[in-house]
């Protein structure tokens, strides 16, 4: 990891699974590689490394997005929260549902879920496969993925952040500092 001070990185805080962190890093280095291979979380997976496939997607101040296009200087002063921030409990409906095969998608798969449960409000102006359409999965066919994310927002109608409804946002992330 580069040193503070050293030519060409930059240094960059910004809270991540309800933490502060810090990383000096070159401005454009991947969120994506700064999560996995700088502060040790690598839940968030890389597919196809250039925004097709949402593999990597994580929430950036409450929005998914896919972390292997995110430069870590625009994460700068915002919020970040990663699949180790959701409960494994919250996961039941993906696993009873037929949701997950080889799991590559899952975790991407996992955090937009998360996103449309707690906002039901996009439910109504938009079907679930479309919510899910940046998601893409090579094993399962969808309608497991489809129906059990139908069945967690039936189920939780809430939140996925801890005691916000759905008693989901489990525990937070590195402090690189
Ligand atoms: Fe980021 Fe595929 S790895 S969208
Ligand atoms: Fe294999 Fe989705 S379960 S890619």
């Amino acid at each position: 990891m580069p040193n503070p001070g050293e030519p060409g990185t930059i240094e960059v805080r910004f809270v991540l699974n309800g933490r502060d962190v810090t990383v000096v890093a070159d401005p454009a280095e991947r969120l994506l590689d700064v999560l996995r291979y700088r502060l040790a979380l690598p839940g968030t997976k890389e597919g196809c490394g250039e925004g097709e496939c949402g593999a990597c997607t994580v929430h950036l101040d409450g929005l998914p997005v896919n972390a292997c296009l995110v430069p870590i200087h625009q994460v700068r002063g915002r919020t970040v929260k990663t699949v180790e921030s959701i409960d494994p409990a919250s996961l039941g409906p993906l696993l009873e549902g037929g949701a997950t095969q080889c799991g590559a998608c899952t975790p991407g798969v996992v955090m937009t879920a998360c996103w449309v449960r707690e906002h039901p409000e996009l439910l109504d102006r938009f079907d679930t496969r479309e919510l899910m359409a940046g998601n893409l999965c090579r094993c399962t066919g969808y309608d497991g993925i489809i129906e059990s994310v139908e069945a967690a927002c039936r189920r939780d109608g809430g939140s996925c952040a801890r005691g916000g409804g759905g008693g989901r946002v489990g525990r937070g992330g590195e402090d690189a500092s």
